[in-house]
Order: C-alpha cells, then sequence, then structure tokens
C-alpha cells in the first residue's frame, strides 16, 4: 500500500533544463512511495500563452519525452496531460464559485507575474484564476501531498483554503493538501545567472554529448582565478554549483583541490563534462527509443489520461452529491 496521494505538474515549455531534471529526478523517487498523478498541464500554459498555440502538441511531446526518459515510469505514475481530462475545467468552474476575488488579487505571484510580464496582455480573467485551475489538478485527485518549490507556497496555500471552504460550504468532500517542499538546489546558468529559458543559460536535459561537453566548458567559474596557482573560492563558482548539485559524493575533492589551487578549471570542467555525460547517457539513450516511434507517447499519455478521467470522475461525483447538482 503507497504512503498517500501526489498531484504535482509542469507547464508544457518544451524540452526541460537541468534545473527541471532536479525536479524530475525527486518524482522519480517519489513514485516508489507514492501513488503519483503528474500532469502535463496544458491549459495552464495558456493563462500567460494564450495567443500562440500552435507550438502546444510539440511542446507537450518533448516534454513528456524528457519524462519518461528521466524515469518517470507510466506503470507507477498516471502521466497525463490536463486538458484530456474535461473534469479539470469542470471543478474550476466550481471552485470560481466559491474563491473570493480579493485572495487571488493579493496572491503575491499574480502581482509579481503582472508586474514582470509588463509586456504580455495577461489582465485576463484565466490568468487571475491561474491558482483556482492550480487547486482544481490537486483537489480532482484528492492528493495529500503535493511537492513544488517555494515559489508555488502561495498557490498551494490556496488550495488548502478552497478545499476548506467548499468542505465548509457543502460538507466533508475534498482533502486538504500539504506541501512537501522539494529540497532541490537552485541551479544556476551556464553564465552565473539565474537559468532561464530567455537568457539561453541552460543545458538541455536532452542536448547532445558534445554540445553539453561545450557548455560547460563555456561556464563562468571564480572570476578571480586567474592563473592555476591562484586559490579558488567554490562557492561562488558555477561548476561547483553544478557538482554539489549531480555529484555530492565529489564535492569534497573538488572543494579542496580548488582552494588549494592543485587543480585548473578546465580540468575541474572536464571532469563534470565526462560526470555529466556518464549520469546522461541512458536517459539519452531512452529518449531517442521513445522518439523514434511517435505513437507510443502518444499511446502512454492516452492510457494515463484515460486513468486519470477515472479518478476525476470519481471525485466530481462527490463534489456535485455535495452540491446537489445533476
Ligand atoms: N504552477 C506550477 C508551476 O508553475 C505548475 C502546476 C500546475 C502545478 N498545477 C499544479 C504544480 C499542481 C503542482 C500541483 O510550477
Ligand atoms: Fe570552479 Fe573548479 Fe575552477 Fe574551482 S577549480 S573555480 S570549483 S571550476
Amino acid at each position: 500500500m503507497k504512503k498517500g496521494t501526489i498531484l504535482s505538474g509542469m507547464r508544457p515549455t518544451g524540452k526541460l533544463h537541468l534545473g527541471n531534471y532536479l525536479t524530475l529526478r525527486n518524482w522519480v523517487k517519489l513514485q516508489e512511495v507514492y501513488s503519483c498523478n503528474f500532469p502535463i498541464v496544458d491549459w495552464h500554459a495558456l493563462t500567460t500563452g494564450y495567443e500562440h498555440t500552435d507550438e502546444l502538441p510539440v511542446l507537450i511531446r518533448e516534454m513528456a519525452l524528457d519524462w519518461l526518459a528521466a524515469g518517470v515510469d507510466p506503470k507507477k505514475s498516471t502521466v497525463f496531460v490536463q486538458s484530456q481530462v474535461k473534469q479539470h475545467a469542470e471543478l474550476h468552474l466550481i471552485l470560481s464559485m466559491v474563491t473570493p476575488l480579493g485572495w487571488l488579487e493579493r496572491c503575491p505571484t499574480y502581482k509579481e507575474q503582472l508586474r514582470q510580464m509588463s509586456d504580455r496582455e495577461i489582465q485576463t480573467y484565466g490568468f487571475l484564476g491561474y491558482p483556482v485551475l492550480m487547486a482544481s489538478d490537486i483537489l480532482l485527485y484528492m492528493a495529500d501531498t503535493v511537492p513544488v518549490g517555494q515559489d508555488q507556497l502561495p498557490h498551494l496555500e490556496l488550495a488548502r483554503e478552497m478545499a476548506r471552504r467548499f468542505n465548509f460550504l457543502y460538507g466533508d468532500t475534498l482533502v486538504e493538501p500539504d506541501a512537501l517542499l522539494n529540497n532541490v538546489p537552485l541551479l544556476p546558468g551556464t553564465d552565473g545567472r539565474k537559468m532561464s529559458k530567455s537568457y539561453g543559460n541552460y543545458i538541455a536535459l536532452s542536448d547532445e554529448p558534445d554540445t553539453v561537453a561545450k557548455s560547460i566548458s563555456q561556464m563562468v567559474t571564480d572570476p578571480a582565478r586567474i592563473r592555476k596557482t591562484d586559490p579558488g573560492h567554490p562557492d561562488i563558482c558555477t561548476v561547483y554549483a553544478y557538482y554539489s548539485a549531480f555529484f555530492p559524493e565529489m564535492v569534497g575533492q573538488v572543494r579542496s583541490e580548488c582552494e588549494g589551487a592543485q587543480i585548473g578549471c578546465v580540468a575541474c570542467k572536464k571532469r563534470l563534462a565526462a560526470s555529466m555525460l556518464e549520469m546522461l547517457a541512458p536517459i539519452h539513450e531512452r529518449r531517442v527509443k521513445l522518439a523514434s516511434d511517435p505513437s507510443v507517447v502518444d499511446e502512454i499519455l492516452a492510457e494515463g489520461s484515460a486513468r486519470a478521467r477515472e479518478k476525476a470522475e470519481a471525485t466530481m461525483k462527490k463534489v456535485r452529491a455535495a452540491m446537489h447538482l445533476a
């Protein structure tokens, strides 16, 4: 018997980078212990990207390939596409009725994103309702545990409040979920800035070995370290951050060799690249195999979505009954 029920999703942004892989690696571990539901949340992508939808099918596919290649196992977990389970829309509508506007307007992520994306027209009803849609994802599967990063905590708090409010109004029906804060290290981009698709400073999980090696060779290091004989400062070095995220067993050695000026940055990067390529090899192999026959991923997502629909419909039956809806 599994420990509890998890739901966590990602917006289909296409190929994942190594920072996302740290999150995925966590999911792969969790699926051994919990009953897991992992949607690719394409309706969420519309909240900020409703104008251009032609790429969506490709983006969903690329994301599914990365998930599966990284070890998310469709036999153990329910892997699906949000828009293939219409019950998300139904619960979204119902929760929107009981969610005070103030909760959404006060949400810190809402205010921040409005400011950040001032170039896009996102003063929409759908964007304001982002947390309502996210609460629907979670509550629809009666998830008790939601692995998320720090940035998603306000959304999770709102999901809890919506569950409580629903239960207060209509009787005990929905499960109030707990956040499982993932202690995933924050991985900097190759240039030391925040890793971001718009900066182009990331290594994709599916990058060719040559590309990975090249990106690592160009990573910024301790800027004060000019000669090999200068002692380095690993704590401000991007290369070191990658070691500590992916190869914690090596950081002791890297640190002492760096601080003791026993290794040059070029050699240090070469060693990181070698370890990274070894780690990525089986993932690449699985990805190439999966990508060779498009129907395989399509089938996995269709099957997962069918299973998700069953679970979602079971919840909706309870929700409708509690509200005296047909
Ligand atoms: N908002 C999440 C993010 O941007 C994605 C998401 C949508 C999600 N629905 C979810 C995460 C439900 C956890 C649970 O990362
Ligand atoms: Fe960074 Fe390694 Fe150079 Fe030290 S030796 S500054 S850890 S790349």
